[in-house]
Order: structure tokens, then sequence, then C-alpha cells
């Protein structure tokens, strides 16, 4: 179609469904430049390996996976665990719980863990259905050192938990508003110079950026803080660690740097 048909259509559509400008806006393409316009002097493409956050091992366990719709990648929890291991964590803390996978993981090997997620009446407010509320927690439940907390991130009150943690994990609302608002209340509870961030969602796959939740996150962290944001290779996360740490540029279709193996073991839920 020619462009000035395809143009016309577009406006026309746009008027009968205004909605749609949000997917216009929030594409990858416009947030990137937004991205480039407000941090020119930010390296974001900056990568490092999965090794280099905890060199001590190249052998990860994962005990807790559902291979199931919303899961993270299993090298997302490996991300989190090494960040945990790298600091010896004895306090962790998390937005966004879901079926409580993340969070399940780090029990096995973090002392106290607090997971904050919106209530099951305002995911009900919300009109989801009652299969996916129900569903919240199913893996973290059991855990005796889980906290699960209920509220709006946006406004719970953190120094109600009057904690700070080694390692948090913002994986809740992706919106760049939502992300920013999370990364600028949470930071302050990071519990000294060495403490980490996570962020998850920061690739749309392993080796894309998701601009999006980028944005929000070099918003939300103060200035100084921007030459110690990593991407993860092999996996969807971002982190802040507050070292200088080797990193290569994110390129698409880069020539692989490790190989995994894999061995699965399935076990069945009893009900
Ligand atoms: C991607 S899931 C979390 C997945 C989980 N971290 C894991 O890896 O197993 C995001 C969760 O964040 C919750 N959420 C979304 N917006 C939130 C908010 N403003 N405050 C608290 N929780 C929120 C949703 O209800 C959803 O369960």
């Amino acid at each position: 179609m020619k462009k000035i048909n395809k143009l016309i259509r577009g406006i026309l559509l746009l008027i009968k469904k205004p909605y749609l400008i949000n997917q216009l806006l929030n594409s990858d393409e416009v947030l990137k430049s937004a991205f480039s316009k407000e941090f020119p002097d930010a390296n974001e493409t900056a990568q490092i390996s999965l090794q280099s956050i905890y060199p001590s091992t190249n052998k990860h366990q994962i005990n807790t996976y559902s291979f199931l719709s919303g899961s993270s990648l299993v090298t997302d929890f490996i991300v989190l665990k090494l960040a945990c291991l790298r600091l010896g964590a004895k306090d962790y803390l998390e937005v966004g719980t879901w079926r409580g996978e993340s969070v399940a993981n780090i029990a096995d090997i973090v002392d106290n863990c607090y997971t904050l997620n919106l209530s099951d009446e305002a995911l009900k407010d919300l009109k989801l259905s009652k299969e996916y509320i129900d569903l919240h927690r199913f893996f973290s439940k059991s855990k005796p050192n889980v906290r699960h907390l209920f509220g709006d991130s946006k406004k719970f009150d953190f120094d109600s938990l009057n904690k700070k943690f080694d390692v948090i994990f913002i994986d809740g609302d992706h919106h760049t508003e939502a992300v920013e608002a999370d990364t600028n209340r949470l930071f302050p509870y990071l519990k000294n110079e060495k403490s980490i961030l996570v962020w998850h969602d920061a690739k749309s796959d392993t080796e894309k950026i998701r601009y999006e939740v980028l944005l929000g996150i070099y918003r939300g962290m103060p200035k100084e803080t921007h030459p110690f944001i990593y991407l993860v290779e092999n996996s969807l996360c971002a982190i802040y660690i507050p070292e200088i740490l080797e990193s290569k540029p994110l390129k698409i279709y880069d020539k692989p740097s490790s190989n995994f193996e894999l061995t699965i073991f399935m076990k069945p839920i009893e009900n």
C-alpha cells in the first residue's frame, strides 16, 4: 500500500479508536529516541555476563520453575541467586509476587525474604479472573522465611518494615512511570554501598532492550549511579552493581559466548 494511503488509514483508525495512540507512543522506536534525548551520555547497552555477578561457580540450581505463562526465564532466577550469593545476602525484597517463583527460589538461600503484590481484592477490582488471582503465591505460600506483603508499590509504606535489603528485585508494573516510581521509592532501602538492585523485563528477549522499562530505570535512579547499571547477558534483567565491571555492548545476533547444559527434573505437584 502506498505510504499516503497507509497514513490516511492510520488517521481514520485513530479517530475511530483513539486509545491506539498509546501503542504508537509506547513503541520501542519512540521510547528509544526519548531515551537517547534524555540520557545522551548513558551507556545503556553495557552488558555483563552471568559469571561476572558471582565468579566463584558456574553451576547453578533452580528448584522451582513452572514453565508457565508469565514465568521468568531460568536465567533470570539465576541472576537473582547470583546477586544474593555475591553479597551473602540475608535480606531480600521484591515487588511482584505472582506465582511466587522468584521468591521461592531466593528463599532457598536467603534468610529473610519479603515479596509485595497488589492484594487479591485489588486484582479482583481490576476484573482479573479468579483462576489468575488464586494462583498468586502458589510456590511461596508454604515457605516459612517468605513474608507476603499486600499493597500497591506506588503507595506501600516501606518504612513500616523497619528494614533495609541486600538485594531488591523490581518486577511489578512494567510501565515506564511505574518502573520509575518503584525504582525511586526503593533505592533508599538498599542496605549499604554494595547492595544490588535487579529489574526484570529490561529486555523483551535476551538480545533486545525494552526501552519502556529501561527509561523508567534510568529516570528512577540517581544520575551518579547510571554508570553502574548493566544489562545481564542471557537474561531479561538489568542490574545495578555499584562497581565497574567488565562489560560489552549488547548486539543483536552476536556470537554466543556461553553454552548451557541443562538437566530438567520434573516433579509432580500433590493436590
Ligand atoms: C511479572 S509478575 C511477577 C513475577 C514474579 N516476580 C516471578 O518472577 O515469579 C508481576 C506481578 O506484579 C503485580 N503488580 C503489578 N502492579 C503492581 C503494583 N503497583 N504493586 C504491587 N504489585 C503489582 C501483579 O499483580 C503481578 O502478580
